[in-house]
């Protein structure tokens, strides 16, 4: 190219593909997601959170053995230590829990000895460790925010299972551990969204995974991206009640706002994993809390203007933070909390793409063209 030709500039990444995988496939024309080859359908009605991990970390399903022996390892990485405690109780009623998550996060390498260790193995370990008390933290989070002491892990229980324990201080309820379940297995990956581009970034300094998966949650924190979940729901509290939906989202898009939790660079059709979502939704209503009732109603309205105006147009369908907040809520997960949980499963797929990326490492270094002056004369500071 010569030098005063402009360059094509992919604004955003958009279209660009930087590495090649075997992790995720986002079919975004036909609204498919697949995990190592098996559809989010699939995955979803049969498969459960630790076999999901496994599935991403290591590529294959696991023998009813291997499944055993990974559950133990994600039990004993449950603990966390005091000092990480400690902060939390510092910081969880002053600040946005991504923050202190991301704190938490990146405070955790110093007590790994092996976080400089860049081999394979030890980088599994690292995942699986990551992958277990990134949970433990972000119960803790949600614990000490609201007023209660940690609540140490249990090992006799599952990784979500104990994730609502240590929330909680008690055993979750089916109807409350099975959408968490949920969530956490339709959360785990997405090929190379923002946060797992970034992660990647990070990693391919050859800085080690803490940091790496730092960049990932500092990342999956705005709105544009894991924050639209806790969005959406604003929003859905904001119109309050069904009858103000209509004149909600008119008004809104009239003042050219963009609803949260629809729309996605990849998808254009609907994303599958809004439509398992909804469908649970639906399954509940005759059992649902008037809270969860009435937030579906709006997010069935909203859904059906949002489709019949942008849908097929434009290209913009709900993803899969739209409905999410009326499943948390239905089983007591308060609204900040959210994407944190988001990271507690999507650290999964960030340690998958690490430890293949890490693999046929490659320095990530884009272009920028510039098109500021060049040549300039230096004046003194008492000249200018
Ligand atoms: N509501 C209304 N209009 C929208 C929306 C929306 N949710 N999303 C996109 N549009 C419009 C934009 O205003 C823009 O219109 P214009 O061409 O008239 O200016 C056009 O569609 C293209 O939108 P961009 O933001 O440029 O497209 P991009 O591919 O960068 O956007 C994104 C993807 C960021 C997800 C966008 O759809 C958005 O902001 N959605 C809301 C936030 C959200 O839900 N994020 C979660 C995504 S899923 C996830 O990350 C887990």
């Amino acid at each position: 190219m010569a030098d005063s030709a402009v360059p094509v500039i992919s604004t955003g990444l958009q279209n660009i593909y930087i590495t090649e995988s075997k992790i995720c496939r986002v079919d975004g024309e036909n609204g498919k997601l697949y995990y190592r080859g098996y559809s989010i359908d699939t995955i979803a009605r049969n498969s459960n959170y630790e076999e999901v991990a496994y599935l991403l970390i290591y590529g294959n399903l696991p023998k009813r053995q291997e499944l055993e022996a990974f559950r133990q390892q994600l039990k004993n990485e449950r603990e966390i230590p005091d000092s990480i405690v400690k902060l939390i109780k510092e910081s969880a009623n002053k600040a946005d829990p991504m923050d202190v998550l991301r704190t938490a996060v990146s405070y955790l390498s110093i007590y790994d000895n092996e976080t400089k260790d860049q081999s394979q193995e030890s980088n599994i370990r690292k995942s699986i460790r990551l992958i277990s008390k990134i949970s433990s933290i972000v119960a803790a989070i949600g614990r000490i925010r609201d007023g209660f002491d940690y609540v140490h892990p249990d090992k006799s229980l599952g990784h979500t299972e104990n994730f609502l324990y240590m929330l909680k201080g008690r055993r979750p309820a089916k109807e409350e551990l099975v959408p968490v379940e949920m969530m956490y297995i339709l959360q785990a990956e997405h090929s190379s969204n923002a946060s797992t581009f970034s992660t990647i970034v990070t990693g391919s300094t050859l800085s080690d995974i803490y940091s790496a998966v730092t960049s990932g949650i500092a990342t999956l924190k705005g709105p544009l991206h894991g924050g639209a979940d806790e969005e959406a729901l604003r929003m859905m509290y904001a119109i309050g009640k069904p009858e103000n939906t209509e004149k909600y989202i008119e008004e809104a898009l009239a003042g050219k706002q963009k609803i949260m939790g629809f729309g996605h660079r990849v998808y254009k059709a609907y994303d599958p994993r809004a439509r398992i979502i909804k469908d649970y939704l639906l399954t509940l209503q005759n059992h649902a809390s008037e809270e969860v009732r009435n937030l579906t109603k709006i997010a069935l309205i909203a859904e059906k203007m949002m489709i019949d105006k942008l849908g097929k147009s434009h290209g913009i369908w709900p993803n899969v933070d739209f409905f999410a907040g009326p499943v948390y809520r239905s089983a007591d997960i308060k609204l900040e909390m959210f994407t944190p949980m988001f990271a507690a499963s999507r650290i999964a797929g960030w340690s998958a793409h690490m430890l293949e990326y890490w693999k046929d490492n490659k320095l990530i270094r884009p272009l920028e063209y510039y098109t500021g002056q060049l040549d300039l004369q230096y004046i003194p500071i008492d000249k200018r």
